[in-house]
């Protein structure tokens, strides 16, 4: 399944960026202004499903000294980021299986990308066990579980059933995970979790 997930963003991803708002950049910026505080303390971020990289000026904006290294499965998707942002860094990964040392980031950030991770408590726990004690995760939709889910059932395989959980669901798999401070904003205007990782990591 993660191949057709997979498939399915390679053979999207040179008309991807044509299905947005032209002021994607500036509409994400608002949405994220309230985090603003939080992405200018930290200094090494991980972006996981970053796509054609529409999530990466707003990072670049609010934490502009930090290291940046985004990740994603489909490299169609990456090659379009790298045109929108030539500078950053780029890994063609999957989240399941990162490809990253252990407690090296104090920030992971899933803008728009969560609900297809085909397996979720452990992708939660690669997640964990990347970031260093009192890193910070945030998972982050600037629509609404309910919008976000009817999208993809109405795409259709092999994304029909990437769903975002309830907040419910994602708070126990994220204390499951060892992460603390845990808060789930399940909103009919959005869909935010953030989360601190724990002093044990995670296996
Ligand atoms: C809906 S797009 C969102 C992209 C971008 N973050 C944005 O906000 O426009 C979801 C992205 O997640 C990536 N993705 C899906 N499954 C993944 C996995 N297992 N590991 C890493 N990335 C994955 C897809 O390739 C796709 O680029």
């Amino acid at each position: 399944m993660i191949n057709a997930v997979r498939q399915f963003f390679e053979d999207h991803a040179p008309t991807w960026d044509d299905r947005m708002p032209a002021d994607i950049v500036a509409i994400l910026q608002r949405f994220a202004t309230p985090m603003a505080a939080t992405f200018s303390t930290v200094h090494s971020i991980l972006e996981i499903g970053t796509g054609t990289g529409a999530f990466v000026p707003v990072l670049r904006e609010y934490a502009p000294d930090a290291r940046l290294v985004s990740i994603d499965i489909a490299l169609g998707m990456l090659q379009m980021a790298r045109r929108r942002c030539p500078p950053e860094c780029y890994i063609q990964a999957d989240v399941h299986h990162l490809p990253v040392a252990a407690v090296q980031f104090d920030l992971v950030v899933c803008h728009n990308s969560f609900p297809h991770f085909a397996d979720k408590s452990r992708a939660l726990r690669e997640m964990r066990r990347i970031l260093q004690a009192g890193g910070k995760l945030m998972i982050l939709h600037n629509n609404s579980r309910a919008f976000v889910n009817q999208i993809h059932r109405q795409a259709g395989d092999p994304i029909a059933d990437d769903l975002l959980p309830p907040g419910e669901e994602l708070l126990q798999w994220l204390m499951d995970a060892d992460f603390q401070d845990v808060q789930v904003d399940d909103t009919p205007v959005h869909y935010i979790a953030t989360a601190t990782a724990g002093a044990q990591i995670s296996s």
